[in-house]
C-alpha cells in the first residue's frame, strides 16, 4: 500500500499548530482535480481557522457534543457540502455525496503527503448548518471536517484516549471484493 494511505488516520488530538494557508490551498487544489460524474464537481466547502473565533464557532455550533469534546482543539474547521442537481439539465445528481467523498479522497491524501491530518465527522445537525452557514436551497451539508497537525492525547478525556491508541481495523478483502456476481469469491490471491 502507498505510505500516504498507510499513514492517514482520523486523529482527535491536535497542535495548536495553524494550517498554514499556502498548505490548505493545496489541500483544496487536490480536492478541485478529483473525478465527477460529468465534471460537474458538486463539491463545495465552508471552513473557518480556530483562531477566527466567531466563524469557527459558528462551524462548531452544528457538531454534536461528543464531537466538540476534542474539535475544540483543532487548528481547523469545515463543512463540506453537495450540489445535489446537475446544472447541465437541472436533474438530480444522484452522484453528488459520492463525488464529495472523491474530492475528500484527494483532500485527505494530500493532508498526509503534507503531514497534515483530517477527521471527518457525520455527528452534525445538518439543519444547524444549513441556517448556521446560510446553505442555498440545492445545496446540502454532507461531512464536518478538522485538519491540522497531530497533537499530545494527554489533551484528550480519558474516554477518547483509549481509541487514539487501540489498533486499528478493516473488514477482510473477501467480506468486500466479490468475482463476477455477488456473492461469488473475490479470486484474489491471499
Ligand atoms: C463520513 C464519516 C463520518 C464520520 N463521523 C465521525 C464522527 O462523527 N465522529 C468521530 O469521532 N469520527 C467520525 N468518523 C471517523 C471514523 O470513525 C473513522 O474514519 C473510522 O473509525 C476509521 O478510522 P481511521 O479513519 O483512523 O482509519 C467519520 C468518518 C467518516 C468518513
Amino acid at each position: 500500500m502507498h505510505e500516504l494511505i498507510e499513514k492517514r488516520r482520523s486523529p482527535r488530538a491536535y497542535s495548536t499548530r495553524p494550517v498554514e494557508p499556502e498548505k490548505l490551498r493545496e489541500l483544496f487544489e487536490a480536492a478541485r482535480w478529483a473525478a465527477s460524474c460529468f465534471n460537474e464537481q458538486p463539491w463545495r466547502f465552508i471552513y473557518a481557522a480556530r483562531e477566527d473565533k466567531e466563524n469557527f464557532n459558528r462551524l462548531f455550533d452544528c457538531l454534536v457534543e461528543k464531537n466538540q469534546l476534542w474539535v475544540k482543539n483543532a487548528p481547523l474547521l469545515m463543512l463540506t457540502v453537495a450540489c445535489g442537481t446537475f446544472a447541465h439539465n437541472g436533474k438530480p445528481n444522484r452522484h453528488a455525496w459520492h463525488d464529495v467523498g472523491l474530492a475528500m479522497g484527494n483532500f485527505t491524501l494530500q493532508a498526509s503527503a503534507l503531514g497534515l491530518y483530517v477527521h471527518q465527522m457525520a455527528g452534525f445537525s445538518s439543519d444547524k448548518a444549513r441556517e448556521n452557514l446560510g446553505l442555498p436551497a440545492g445545496y446540502d451539508p454532507v461531512a464536518m471536517v478538522t485538519v491540522g497537525y497531530l497533537g499530545d492525547i494527554g489533551q484528550l478525556p480519558e474516554s477518547l484516549r483509549q481509541a487514539e491508541t487501540a489498533p486499528r481495523s478493516r473488514k477482510a478483502l473477501d467480506e468486500l471484493v466479490h468475482y463476477g456476481a455477488w456473492g461469488t469469491k473475490s479470486g484474489l490471491p491471499a
